[in-house]
């Protein structure tokens, strides 16, 4: 094993895998595996909202957590690839959902007018439900491509942090604390739904895609925890620090709209001082782990705290 690692050329070379995989799955071509025969319109707002834009860190990390447990070479078709791409329609999903009038009333997205404002609400409604059935369907070949009990613990995983105790639920804890202040404990509990648990659950699938043992399961947990918090803590400062233009969607937007942040609670320093102590947590709980190679783990991790967008 070399010293130097490469972050740069492995995300360039992943990357290339996702964005291949998304664009073959998120599809009505009839060659294509899924092969739906989903209406025009609605595959088209699926495809606005999956393709062109988004840093893909969840599958990175997915692809990353599968390399750090001894998964092979073979990326193509396999395990690690459809739980990757699951997760990422999991949260374009949300990201659809999280912009309509209904929730954030956002008109911007990866650069992009968002799905309600290009669509209409009933389409984006429709896509994101779609989207996030497709992830599911991504993660269940009938083919032996996966084995059924690998099959069934990606679901469940993938399930429990996008459901009422993961995802959803914290995006609930979100629309009602508009105005509230929240105590340290009440913004991290919501933070580690609305978002940690997303990334974590692609630390994990990316590691139940290989046999990890159970202090490697244990270590990706407490990383997974520890960067999953730490970006939604990056998300709230980026809110403040960053401009529209770099960020893709409108800057400025959670203290317009009142809501509840690790800025408003702790100002800017405190908070950038915290995503740093979960940086450093990530990075204790990999070197507390018996797995060979974390680069790309790290890697990813100072990623998501350095980031500028
Ligand atoms: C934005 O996530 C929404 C949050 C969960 C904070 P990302 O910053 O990962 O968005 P994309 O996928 O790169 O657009
Ligand atoms: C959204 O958090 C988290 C999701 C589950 C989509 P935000 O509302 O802060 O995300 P952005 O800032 O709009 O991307
Ligand atoms: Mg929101
Ligand atoms: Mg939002
Ligand atoms: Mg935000």
């Amino acid at each position: 094993m070399s010293d130097t690692f490469d972050l740069d050329g492995w995300c360039t070379q992943h990357l290339q895998r996702v964005e291949q995989a998304l664009d073959t799955w998120v599809s009505v071509d009839a060659s294509s595996e899924l092969a739906h025969a989903a209406p025009a319109d609605l595959m088209l707002a699926m495809r606005y909202a999956v393709l062109d834009g988004g840093k893909r860190l969840r599958p990175l990390l997915a692809l990353a957590a599968f390399e750090a447990v001894g998964g092979g070479l073979e990326l193509h078709n396999n395990a690690a690839l459809r739980a990757a791409c699951a997760v990422e329609l999991i949260h374009a999903y949300s990201l659809v959902h999280d912009d309509m009038p209904c929730m954030d009333n956002d008109v911007l997205r990866r650069g992009k007018p968002t799905v309600h404002v290009q669509f209409g609400s009933a389409s984006a409604l429709l896509a994101g439900d779609a989207l996030q059935a497709l992830a599911f369907e991504l993660l269940t070949p009938d083919d032996d491509a996966v084995p059924a009990k690998r099959q069934a613990s990606l679901c469940r995983l993938l399930a429990r942090a996008a459901g009422c105790a993961g995802m959803a639920g914290g995006q609930a804890i979100d629309l009602a604390s508009v105005g509230q202040p929240l105590t340290e404990d009440q913004l991290r509990q919501m933070h580690q739904l609305k978002t940690g648990a997303l990334l974590q659950a692609s630390v994990m699938m990316g590691a139940a895609c290989g046999d990890p043992t159970a202090r490697a399961k244990q270590a990706l947990q407490a990383y997974g925890a520890a960067i999953g918090l730490a970006f939604q803590v990056v998300d709230d400062i980026l809110d403040v620090t960053a401009d529209s233009a770099t960020l893709g969607k409108t800057a400025g937007k959670d203290q317009a709209q009142d809501k509840p942040t690790y800025v408003s609670l702790m100002g800017l320093e405190r908070a950038h001082a915290y995503a740093q102590t979960l940086y450093q947590q990530a990075l204790a709980a990999l070197a507390s782990s018996d797995l060979a190679d974390t680069r790309a783990l790290q890697g990813l991790a100072s990623l998501m705290v350095q980031r500028s967008s």
